[in-house]
């Protein structure tokens, strides 16, 4: 994969469709590459992008999170990333325009049950529905499998989100169970799905 840094940008007089705050910083860095989009490491420069999209509603509605994530808040997490074993996260790279459009990884990662669980976000409401999620969800369970030797990876969603589920349920993963009214939000309480994939039904092929 060729690298362009900002100079590089520069020196060809083409102007960023998108200000260079809001593209990787630095040289490119691809970490784990699929179709249409790749991972790259999240950085510090990425906090002021990472902390408007946490701070939407219908971001933040969706995840166990709740708002204000300020600075500092944000600042430690992309800081706890590189200090945590129990996590892997990465962020999501469209190729097309090279723009991070949101975050993906494995968590609470257990070394004696060879499991994790998988969580993302793709940060601009602009950008959902376009099939990014359910690439970055496959590449993710793919690490997951192939480079971490995982045998489980689990996840936790919220019964409404549809859009969440769909793109689980395409990927492979396999609804295990309810806990009911497990979470408060939008006023309400609400269902928490369980949804798992394992590595032998990842192995049959049909997902990988
Ligand atoms: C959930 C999320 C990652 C999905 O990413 P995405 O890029 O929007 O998803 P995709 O475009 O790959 O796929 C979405 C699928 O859901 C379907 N969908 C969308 N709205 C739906 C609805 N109301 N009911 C049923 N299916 C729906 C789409 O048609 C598509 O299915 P298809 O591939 O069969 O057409 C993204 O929307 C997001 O980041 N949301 C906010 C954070 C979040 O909810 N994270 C998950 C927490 S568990």
């Amino acid at each position: 994969m060729t690298t362009l840094c900002e100079c590089d940008l520069r020196q060809q007089n083409t102007k960023p469709k998108m200000p260079i705050r809001e593209r990787a910083p630095g040289p490119q860095v691809v970490s784990y590459a699929g179709e249409r989009i790749y991972f790259r490491p999240i950085e510090l420069e990425d906090e002021t992008i990472l902390r408007r999209w946490i701070n939407d509603p219908s971001v933040w509605r969706t995840l166990c999170i709740r708002p204000p994530v300020n600075a500092v808040r944000q600042q430690e997490w992309i800081e706890t990333l590189s200090k945590d074993p129990t996590q892997t996260v990465f962020g999501i790279v469209a190729r097309e325009d090279r723009r991070l459009i949101g975050t993906v990884g494995l968590t609470n990662i257990r070394a004696a049950e060879r499991s994790a669980d998988l969580g993302i976000s793709v940060g601009e409401v602009a950008w959902w529905e376009r099939g990014y999620g359910r690439e970055a969800v496959r590449l993710m369970v793919r690490y997951g499998f192939e480079e971490l030797n995982l045998n489980r990876i689990g996840l936790q969603v919220y019964s409404d989100n549809w859009r969440a589920i769909r793109c689980y349920q395409k990927a492979g993963f396999v609804h295990e169970g309810c806990l009911s009214q497990a979470a408060y939000r939008n006023g309400r309480y609400q269902d928490v799905y369980l949804f798992a994939m394992l590595r032998d039904q990842w192995e049959s092929g049909q997902y990988a």
